[in-house]
């Protein structure tokens, strides 16, 4: 399979992209501005990591034509389980708004809602068609959503997300919804895709710790096909990614890693190799793990389920 760093999806998004979580604003702004500097396209944040001003800065430095680059942002959606108020219709608006001043950015190219933990989703969606409406987002789309919350945007008779941004890596792959969102065109997006590694989110309060015994089952496996095609493990698991069709994020605060891991497009993972690897499911979601969530079933009965 032939992917280059040039290719663009049917919204125009490259094949790998760089993540901007637990990123502090200094290290945001140093980080964007190295993976866009490598070659990056793809920049990945949210409002819920509390450092857009740092990756517009970043954004801003690294010199490149607006149109060269994809940047997509995400609206934390309100979660009542955790005291945080739901968004409206209205909030949503002013939300990206006030993302784009941070940013400093006249429009972002993909919005997401961050995960389905609103009741007021469906109002949150017709939010972000309005967001596309006013160009202050070329695509909108969605993030943890299952196929059973993506349908009830398509049951209220509303336009389907366009693009879902899921976890997704050898232990936690998704075929199922993978399946469904090819069949249903909606461009799957991959986060976390180095969770299996024991490298993965070391530092204090990072949560990297969690599903260490699952983790480990699967790490042998990973290292012995890495070593054989003669890459790391990191590149290994963003190839894998890629192979199956998926935008892949990756995020890293050190140069010499966001070199390396967009060095992603000069070797092929052989189908064997990919089977083995697809072996190792267990469908086990690891990113949210440390806050409790699992964000995919956690969401709330609808408010309405008319608008
Ligand atoms: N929508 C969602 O709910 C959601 C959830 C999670 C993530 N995301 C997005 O997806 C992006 C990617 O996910 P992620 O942050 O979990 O990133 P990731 O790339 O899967 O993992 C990053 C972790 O791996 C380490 N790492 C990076 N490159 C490495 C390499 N070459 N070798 C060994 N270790 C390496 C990093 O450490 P250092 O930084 O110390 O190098 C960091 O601890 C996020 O940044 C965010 O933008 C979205």
């Amino acid at each position: 399979m032939k992917i280059t760093p040039t290719f663009r999806n049917g919204i125009g998004m490259p094949p790998l992209g760089f993540g901007t979580y637990q990123l502090s604003t200094e290290q945001a702004e140093l980080s964007v501005k190295e993976a866009l500097t490598v070659g990056f396209r793809h920049i990945d944040s949210a409002e819920g990591y509390y450092n857009e001003e740092g990756t517009g800065k970043g954004i801003k430095s690294a010199n490149i034509a607006r149109e060269e680059i994809f940047v997509t942002t995400k609206l934390f959606p309100g979660f009542q389980a955790w005291g945080a108020p739901e968004k409206t219709y209205e909030q949503t608006i002013e939300t990206l708004k006030k993302q784009l001043k941070q940013l400093q950015l006249d429009y972002v190219d993909l919005y997401l809602i961050h995960a389905p933990l609103a009741e007021l989703r469906l109002e949150q969606w017709r939010a972000l068609i309005e967001l596309k409406k006013i160009g202050l987002t070329k695509h909108i789309g969605v993030s943890n959503y299952n196929e059973h919350i993506i349908k009830e945007i398509i049951d209220a008779g509303m336009a389907k997300p366009e693009a879902n941004q899921v976890e997704f890596h050898p232990i936690c792959n998704r075929m199922d919804l993978t399946r469904y969102m090819k069949d249903n065109s909606i461009v799957p997006i991959a986060y976390s895709s180095l969770a299996p590694l024991s490298t993965w989110r070391t530092e204090e309060g990072q949560g990297g710790e969690v599903m260490a015994e699952i983790k480990k089952e699967s790490q042998w496996v990973i290292n012995e096909i890495a070593t054989k095609l003669k890459v790391s493990e990191a590149k290994l698991l963003l190839r894998w990614g890629m192979q199956q069709g998926y935008s892949v994020l990756t995020k890293s605060n050190k140069p010499e890693r966001i070199r390396e891991n967009f060095d992603v497009f000069s070797f092929e993972i052989p189908d064997s190799d990919m089977e083995q690897l697809n072996q190792l499911n267990k469908n086990q979601p690891i990113a949210w793990a440390a806050s409790g969530l699992n964000p995919m079933e956690a969401a709330p009965a609808l408010k309405s389920k008319k608008l």
